[in-house]
């Protein structure tokens, strides 16, 4: 059996002191939102009760789904860095990006740099996006859907040198017989997010899937604990959002939350038992609040 941990949307504060240079362009705008909104939502105290609901499930790997930042600045990055160490060690833990994280140009490439680390393909795979990591019986392929956006926008793009890249990766881990987890920040299914939202080469993403199959996708992004499906070559491919981590109960969107996958092989496939576990309004301990099992036919 594999344990699976699934969290996203960190938004990690409190924001450091911004230098006025560095509130250049949008930030001032998410650095105004922030203080507004974000920063009395999401707060310091569930990220405490996270890592340790966490540690006590004593899970085999951490899939992290983007936004650990905000606005991009520089102390973010290595305030982000701390937390993904406190999650566990870097082959434990696998990251990618969230539009917040390349919230400004050139940010994609220090997130990069910043957790380099999580992010990394394993010795032997392809270097670059999307990267995979062979864990058991288990394949983590994470996506990158982070770019720059304009005001008011947090739109992701999957491109087609990613699409190519993406499809031959699950081609291989499909022929190994692995489970092939996906992990992408913004929702790839169609109607999941507002237009200014949106996943830009969604149905790109979708087409992958369809030809070359995968078990499950992992995202961010809408801070809900959806579960919705896009169709695979041998049935619907099961697709997870989950709340925002460190949200705090009794806000406009769901109380902080992960999933957690049980992932074992099965004659016909893999049986998967998925817990969403979501922060009490105390905020003292993580609940399971929905749960279910499902049977993945085999690639
Ligand atoms: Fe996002």
């Amino acid at each position: 059996m594999f344990r699976l941990i699934h969290i996203s949307d960190l938004h990690l504060g409190p924001l450091p002191p911004a230098r006025v240079r560095e509130l250049a362009s949008k930030r001032i705008i998410g650095y105004v939102n922030w203080r507004r909104n974000r920063g009395r939502r999401l707060g310091e105290g569930v990220e405490a009760a996270l890592l340790a609901a966490i540690a006590a499930e004593r899970p085999d790997h951490i899939a992290v789904t983007g936004d650990l930042v905000n606005i991009a600045l520089a102390a973010e990055y290595v305030a982000a860095r701390t937390f993904l160490g406190l999650l566990g060690p870097e082959d434990k833990v696998s990251a990618v990006p969230g539009n917040h994280d390349a919230y400004v140009p050139g940010a994609a490439r220090r997130a990069r740099d910043a957790w380099a680390a999580y992010m990394t393909a394993d010795a032997g795979e392809a270097d670059g996006w999307p990267y995979v990591r062979r864990r058991g019986e288990v394949a983590i392929v994470g996506a990158s859907s982070a770019v720059a956006s304009g005001p008011f926008m947090a739109t992701g793009s999957f491109s087609e040198e990613q699409a190519g890249r993406l499809s031959s990766a699950l081609d291989a881990l499909g022929r190994a017989g692995l489970c092939r987890v996906v992990l992408i920040h913004h929702p790839p299914v169609k109607g999941a997010t507002a237009w200014h939202k949106r996943l830009s080469g969604a149905s790109r993403f979708r087409e992958v899937i369809a030809r070359h199959g995968a078990e499950l996708i992992l995202h961010g992004h809408t801070h809900q604990p959806t579960r919705l499906a896009i169709a695979g070559p041998r049935g619907e491919v099961p697709v997870f959002g989950v709340p925002a981590a460190t949200q705090r109960p009794g806000g406009s969107h769901p109380a902080a939350g992960f999933n957690l996958f049980d992932i074992e092989r099965a004659n016909d496939g893999f049986r998967i038992g998925h817990r969403l576990m979501q922060v009490t309004a105390d905020a003292g301990a993580f609940v399971e609040t929905r749960g279910e099992e499902m049977v993945i036919p085999a690639p």
